[in-house]
């Protein structure tokens, strides 16, 4: 049974009676508007940029409101049951933290990845840790608390540096290795491209690659003494255009649960699940990668009948009844990316604890409301689509 996650309703309105009102947002476009104003202009159009015309990372939450949870009467759902099982994980709830390289730039001290490793550590809620980090994945992982974390993989062209940064976070704890594949090139980033901003590009996040030891071998000298060269071999290596040849290496790498993400075509989670990986990781990476025009969501349906596989949802979730509709669709577990990057722009860990457990009380609240005591209950007959239009 999992924690009674619709009783943060209960605390804020005790508050309240006592003369205390919060202090973070309770919509997610009052938290969008305001992380607007408390990060650098930089920082901010990074995170809150899409691809192209941003046309998919609208369409990805706008897909969300063409679907509606009947509510069923009779029910008594009084004690909800949210926990999961994941890759040999059982987790409290269904939610994590998506992999967000730029996180550690968007608390105010500057050192995002540790405070996000927090707000995990309290809430149970996993942080899938992104290979982009301002903090090592080894500082990282010792903030987790009892709650595990997962290792998010951007695979580079040298296979011996891919391994290295696979056997450390094997080391280091993490329970399962998230491989990205939509990330092996930049897409067309007009914010970012108007700015001539690439946060990588001036040396930020690349903790990860600085500490290791066979990217430091590949430099030949301390990346300290030359930034400017840690960085040119830093762009030399980062992304690899993986061909279904490259499965079985990658399968090869690890014992630890292998999660793939990007996945959006039934036959690619096929071929997926057919090459050995542990999960599916649906995601058109919040319209910043694939500009097709294809909400993630709708690509849910399909990715999850593929397989047997667990499957993992991300791209335009911004509230508890996103997530019970993604689970509703086939979802086993549901990601966030920009809503907990704004918490933590506006109240550092406390920030992004607030986020999740409003996320959590609002789905939990939701499947009270409606009847439905358990994920288990939400299948694809508890929606019914509104037909609204794009
Ligand atoms: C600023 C930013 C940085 C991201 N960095 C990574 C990353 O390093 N690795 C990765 O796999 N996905 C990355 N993503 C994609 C997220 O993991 C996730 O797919 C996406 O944010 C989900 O959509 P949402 O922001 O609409 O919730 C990033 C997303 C954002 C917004």
């Amino acid at each position: 049974m999992s924690p009674r996650y619709g009783d943060y309703q209960l605390e804020i309105y005790l508050n309240g009676l006592g003369g205390v009102l919060p202090t973070l947002p309770m919509t997610f476009a009052e938290l969008e508007r305001r992380a607007e104003q408390a990060l650098p202009p930089s920082i901010w159009s990074y995170v809150a940029g899409g691809a192209g015309d941003e046309h998919t990372q609208d369409a990805n939450a706008a897909a969300f409101r063409r679907w509606g949870l009947y509510p069923r009467m009779f029910a008594g759902a009084t004690e909800r049951d949210l926990s999961v099982d994941l890759c040999g994980l059982r987790l409290p709830s269904p939610l994590l933290m998506a992999p967000v390289g730029v996180i550690g730039l968007c608390a105010q001290d500057g050192h995002g990845d540790l405070a996000t490793a927090r707000a995990a550590a309290a809430t149970g809620v996993p942080m899938i840790a992104s290979t982009l980090s301002v903090d090592p994945m080894e500082d990282v992982a010792a903030e987790f608390g009892g709650t595990p974390g997962l290792f998010q993989l951007y695979t580079p062209t040298d296979r011996e540096l891919a391994a290295s940064l696979v056997h450390r976070a094997e080391a280091a704890g993490y329970r399962g290795i998230v491989v990205t594949l939509d990330t092996w090139i930049t897409s067309w980033r007009s914010r970012d491209l108007s700015t001539g901003n690439f946060p990588q590009l001036r040396g930020h996040c690349l903790a990860n690659y600085t500490s290791d030891p066979v990217f430091r071998a590949r430099l030949g000298k301390d990346p300290a003494q030359d930034p400017a060269a840690a960085v040119m071999l830093w762009a030399q290596l980062f992304g690899n255009p993986l061909t279904w040849d490259d499965l079985p290496w990658l399968r090869s790498l690890t014992d630890l649960p292998l999660i793939v993400k990007g996945i959006c075509h039934p036959d690619d989670a096929r071929r997926a699940a057919d090459g050995g990986v542990d999960a599916i990781y649906c995601s058109n990476h919040g319209g910043r990668q694939a500009n097709g025009g294809l909400p993630a969501l709708d690509c849910l349906p399909d990715v999850a009948a593929a397989t047997d596989l667990p499957v993992i949802f991300d791209s335009g979730v911004r509230s508890g009844a996103d997530v019970v509709k993604a689970l509703a669709l086939g979802a086993t577990a549901v990601a966030v990316g920009r809503p907990y990057a704004y918490g933590l722009a506006l109240g550092g860990a406390d920030g992004v604890v607030h986020v999740l457990r409003s996320l959590l009380a609002e789905a939990d609240l939701l499947m009270a409301v409606n009847g439905y005591p358990t994920l288990a209950d939400l299948t694809p007959g508890a929606l019914k689509s509104c037909g609204l239009p794009r």
